[in-house]
């Protein structure tokens, strides 16, 4: 892990592998680690795995905006030297700044991937909803928050409370929360809420779309990723049985097919497309 230095911020970034670049976002309120089950794209992209500004072991100030957060994306990639457009896939609110990513700097973006996420902005009790927690975050921590989501975050039927390594990521998830700073928290609640509807400029977008969501999503439920494929242009949408709002976490093997195969065949357009302007 190294950091990037932004003028105001330090971003933690974790690099693996070569090949085509893959920027992965993490979600709201994680770290890079909810990546784990995505090193075995290693083998044939360059992951590129940023802890956003405020979480994770990034050192500075707090999010204001999910836009900002798409900046210091862009900027990770110019620090890298990523000159080529880089897959940029998101996970709910790592998929809002996929979002930004994509409709504000298009060039940089080669295909997306949003997970368990959404096109639209927060309803008028959402955003409330999220002014109540930070309140109750900001008088007795982040545990609160633990408690809150924690029981949200995986799915929920027998079958995946069942499995093997589940305990252990848990324990992960609960950890990572817990030491997110409460700064952090209550500044992305707000810049969640805040957020701007994304389903017009994303109905613009001409770019590849790969939607991927859990079957048993709580926060993002399918329906979410469904309503983001009617309006998309080129998308296609993957349902992830025995998942929840980790999708890529919970069951990496489906996950990191379906992307693999996604990216073949937009490697193989982009081919067709070059030999077609030759
Ligand atoms: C996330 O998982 O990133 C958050 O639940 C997103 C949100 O609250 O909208």
């Amino acid at each position: 892990m190294d950091h990037v230095r932004l003028p105001d911020v330090a971003l933690a970034v974790h690099t693996r592998g070569s090949g085509p670049p893959l920027l992965l976002l993490h979600a709201f309120p994680l770290d890079h680690s909810m990546w784990a089950g995505q090193d075995a794209l290693a083998d044939r992209f360059r992951l590129i795995v940023p802890d956003q500004r405020g979480f994770g072991r990034s050192h500075g100030p707090a999010p204001v905006s999910i836009a900002q957060l798409a900046d210091d994306a862009v900027a990770v990639l110019d620090a890298l030297q990523v000159a080529e457009p880089a897959v940029v896939c998101g996970l709910s609110m790592g998929g809002y700044v996929a979002q930004h990513l994509a409709v504000r700097h298009p060039a940089r973006v080669r295909a997306v991937i949003l997970a368990d996420t959404r096109l639209e902005a927060d309803t008028p009790e959402a955003r409330a909803g999220r002014g109540e927690l930070a309140a109750k975050v900001e008088r007795l921590g982040a545990g609160v928050l633990a408690a809150a989501m924690l029981p949200n975050l995986l799915a929920r039927s027998e079958a995946a409370r069942g499995s093997p390594g589940r305990p252990a990521i848990e324990a992960s998830l609960e950890r990572t929360i817990r030491e997110t700073p409460v700064a952090t928290i209550t500044a992305a609640l707000a810049a969640l809420g805040a957020r701007p509807d994304m389903v017009e400029p994303m109905s613009r977008i001409t770019l590849p779309v790969l939607l991927v969501v859990g079957e048993e999503d709580a926060i993002t439920p399918p329906t979410c990723m469904e309503r983001a494929r009617a309006v998309l242009r080129r998308s296609r949408l993957l349902v992830m049985p025995r998942c929840g709002h980790l999708a890529p976490l919970e069951d990496p093997t489906t996950f990191n097919a379906a992307v693999a195969a996604f990216l073949q065949e937009v490697a193989s357009d982009g081919a067709a497309q070059a030999a077609g302007d030759r």
